[in-house]
């Protein structure tokens, strides 16, 4: 009969260290390009969860939000990083080789519509070719660049995410809305290659059963402070969404992200968008 009770209480004790360890357990995000409305929001919501934030910016020490945040919580930790230089990109992927990734967020975009003069660049006839490649960087292949450094800190991680923050600019299926300035040739081409190359890399990790998970998301017509005129002047005003609102639906969205419907492309509200 001791024996019997030595053995269930030893077997209690293992059962708890093994919950004790899963619970110990706080999953990282990185997020590329936080320094902005869009980006910080995530950074902010990521680091009340508890989580451990890789918050990266071009130049984040501009933003005090940004460097507050990170004073006040020893779990947000600020990198530099500028995702177009990929010798960068390795860099920092060395550095943080053997950090598991549960979710890796690339919240970036060369913002080619900013107005006035921004505009003037990408007209049909004096397009800005310079502009178009980087914008075509940015916003799709440094964002493979940056899975391909991090593939093995989000494989070896508990939730195992990637996520990009697209647009319905993307969409070549997408309702033909009747808008003076948005979408444009650099926007519209870069983000559906976004699209296309995040789906492949969907495709790629069924294919070899890893686990990772993929998803786009659109933020929607979000009403941050440097465009709010040209979104202000192209929406319609109840189609506007305030940054706490867009990343409130995008953090749900990445919640229910899961093998069954990976590889989709989500407006910021869960609807889903058509390629
Ligand atoms: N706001 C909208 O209505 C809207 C609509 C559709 C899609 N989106 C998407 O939502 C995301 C965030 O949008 P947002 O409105 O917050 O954009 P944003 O204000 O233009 O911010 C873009 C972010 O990307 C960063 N960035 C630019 N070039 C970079 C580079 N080479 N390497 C690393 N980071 C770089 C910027 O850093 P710096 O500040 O240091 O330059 C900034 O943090 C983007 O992916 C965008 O396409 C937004």
């Amino acid at each position: 009969m001791q024996k019997l009770l030595i053995a269930i209480s030893l077997f209690l004790l293992t059962l708890q260290s093994s919950f004790a360890e899963e619970s110990d357990y706080t999953p990282t995000a990185l997020i590329v390009g936080s320094d902005r409305e869009v980006g910080f929001e995530f950074t902010r919501t990521y680091a009340n969860r508890g989580w451990n934030v890789i918050a990266t910016g071009v130049a984040p020490e501009q933003n005090t939000d940004l460097m507050d945040l990170a004073s006040a919580n020893t779990r947000v930790t600020i990198e530099t990083f500028n995702a177009n230089d990929f010798d960068a990109v390795d860099a920092l992927a060395k550095k943080y080789r053997g950090t598991p990734v549960d979710l890796l967020l690339y919240a970036t975009r060369l913002n080619v519509a900013e107005p006035p003069s921004n505009m003037e660049i990408q007209k049909f006839g004096q397009f800005d070719y310079d502009i178009f490649y980087l914008s075509l960087t940015t916003n799709a292949v440094a964002a493979i660049k940056v899975a391909e450094a991090f593939n093995d800190n989000v494989i070896t991680s508990q939730h195992k995410k990637v996520v990009q923050l697209s647009s319905m600019n993307g969409s070549i299926g997408k309702p033909k809305i009747r808008c003076q300035r948005c979408g444009n040739f650099f926007t519209e081409s870069s983000f559906a290659a976004a699209n296309a190359l995040m789906r492949r890399l969907f495709k790629l990790h069924r294919s070899r059963e890893t686990g990772v998970v993929v998803g786009m998301i659109a933020p929607g017509p979000v009403s941050i402070k440097d465009i709010a005129p040209l979104v202000a002047d192209n929406f319609p005003a109840d189609s506007l969404v305030s940054v706490e609102d867009s990343v409130a639906g995008m953090v749900k969205i990445i919640d229910g992200l899961n093998e069954e419907n990976s590889g989709s492309f989500y407006n910021y509200n869960g609807q889903e968008l058509p390629w």
